[in-house]
């Protein structure tokens, strides 16, 4: 087991004897705007405790050097949000198995922690955990080109605008017609 620390934060590794984080995960997805620029619509609760955790779950025992880790304030031990490193594909090379020397990184914070720089924190943390533990050689992220603040969050920790691209949605988010963003980091 990997916990992490920060400055302000515990990052708390997802285990299977941690299986209650499910229900943080429900409350996050359940806000319509942290869901903005995903899915563009809250997830059910019982979607993300019988689909999506037990498919994390699984992920976390195939790839144990990565996984998804749940932030609390250090001071108060309240829930925050979560950063991961995860084992998946740019778009366009769907149907590859994910490289086993890069992950993509990925953030998602409660509405109330915005705007106070936990997301370039934790991201920066597991970034170096990345680095330096897990051994990859790159992180990458990928967004909505619209989604300005998680652009704010992959800039502030360094990493490079990649490329612009277009991917068809048989129902797109408003402004997917400005394309999705690719970031990457490579070890220095
Ligand atoms: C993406 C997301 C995590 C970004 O959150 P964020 O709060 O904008 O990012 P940070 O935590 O890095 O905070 C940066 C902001 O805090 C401010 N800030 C305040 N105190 C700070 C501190 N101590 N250190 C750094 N920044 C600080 C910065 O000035 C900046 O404000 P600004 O946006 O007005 O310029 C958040 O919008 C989110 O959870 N969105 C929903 C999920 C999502 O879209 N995820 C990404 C999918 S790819």
């Amino acid at each position: 087991m990997t916990d992490l620390t920060t400055e302000r934060m515990e990052l708390r590794l997802l285990t299977a004897d941690r299986a209650e984080y499910g229900e943080l995960m429900a409350e996050l997805d359940g806000d319509p705007e942290v869901m903005r620029f995903i899915t563009g619509t809250p997830t059910p609760r019982a979607d993300i405790v019988d689909r999506e955790l037990p498919t994390l779950l699984a992920r976390q025992a195939a790839y144990p050097k990565l996984g998804r880790w749940f932030a609390f304030g250090r001071e108060d031990g309240a829930f925050l949000g979560w950063f991961e490193l995860a084992p998946t594909v740019p778009e366009g090379r769907e149907g590859e198995q994910p490289a086993d020397d890069e992950a993509e990184v990925g953030y998602r914070l409660l509405r109330s922690a915005w705007g106070s720089g936990y997301a370039t924190e934790g991201t920066r943390r597991v970034i170096a955990h990345a680095f330096d533990t897990a051994g990859l050689r790159r992180v990458w992220a990928q967004t909505m080109a619209v989604n300005l603040p998680s652009r704010g969050v992959m800039e502030r920790v360094g990493m490079t605008h990649l490329r612009t691209f277009h991917v068809h949605f048989d129902d797109p988010l408003p402004g997917t017609e400005h394309g999705e963003v690719e970031y990457e980091l490579l070890r220095p």
